[in-house]
């Protein structure tokens, strides 16, 4: 095998990483990858021929695994979420942007997502640095968020039109209805990486309510604003797919959204989500 090296994929995120067997990781491999996922926010290696058990332990050297509270895991191993677009049916499974499991009082700090089965064209997954994003914010706005929180709920996420069907276990992808759903709970809109100190934006159009304390229209635009900043071409990479391939993210720096725009085709990918802390 080649040596590992790191290739940076754009100015702001994300990083393709060449020489990697993730069957066989050492320590001195790891500590690289570490440092390239904190780097770029998302890293990608390709050509990964993996068990699920192996990806299972590769994703839990960041920490324990997570069981999705409300999208079912699969049923002998219940921390791996089997992301199944059948041939002829719209992709339903984050399309929107995101970070994973905001609604939770402590978000997933990383997820991994192993691609198995990749449409011909299609079907990428779009990443957006949201640490480049608080950078490039005017000194003004930047003052304006200080100290401000927002609302985070999975109950719109998880009741809008479609959902019905996968708590009815009529899709791909299933759901099981947790009371948890309408919880509320508040995280600040800026948030400091615990591990490369620096401050990111951290709000997103599917899981965040509203800001706190802040009267209904005037929080709807500021809203509004951050997310069209936020996700700015500059602040993003794409990544497309090919099987046997690796993404993982850091959700405490980046927010993704995956592309639905290959209806005649299936995709197959196993994901898992790395636990995370309460935000600051
Ligand atoms: C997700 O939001 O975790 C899914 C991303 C994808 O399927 O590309």
């Amino acid at each position: 095998m080649n040596k590992l090296s790191v290739h940076p994929l754009t100015g702001s995120c994300g990083a393709e990483i060449s020489g990697l067997d993730l069957a066989n990781v050492s320590d001195a491999e790891f500590g690289i990858v570490h440092a390239a996922l904190l780097d770029h926010g998302v890293i990608f290696i390709r050509d990964q021929d993996i068990t699920l058990d192996q990806q299972v332990a590769f994703a839990r050297r960041f920490g324990e695994l997570e069981v999705h509270p409300i999208v079912d895991g699969m049923e002998n191993a219940p921390e791996i979420t089997k992301v199944w677009k059948p041939k002829g049916q719209s992709a339903s499974f984050g399309t929107g942007w995101h970070s994973d499991n905001t609604f939770q009082e402590h978000p997933s700090m990383g997820s991994m997502l192993y691609g198995k089965t990749i449409p011909p064209f299609g079907g990428d997954t779009v990443f957006a640095n949201q640490q480049v994003a608080y950078e490039r914010l005017p000194d003004a706005m930047k003052e304006k968020l200080d100290g401000l929180f927002a609302i985070h709920s999975a109950s719109e996420a998880y009741t809008v039109e479609g959902t019905k069907e996968k708590f009815d276990k009529k899709t791909a992808i299933t759901y099981t209805w947790d009371e948890s759903i309408m919880n509320e709970v508040r995280h600040p809109i800026v948030r400091t990486h615990p591990e490369n100190g620096k401050k990111a934006l951290f709000v997103n159009d599917m899981f965040t309510l509203r800001v706190d304390e802040m009267e209904p229209t005037e929080s709807h635009e500021l809203l509004q604003t951050l997310y069209q900043h936020c996700t700015k071409p500059e602040f993003c990479c794409r990544f497309r797919w090919t099987e046997n391939a690796v993404a993982l993210w850091d959700n405490r720096l980046v927010q993704h959204y995956a592309v639905d725009d290959y209806q005649d085709y299936e995709r197959l990918m196993y994901r898992v989500t790395i636990e995370g802390d309460r935000p600051n």
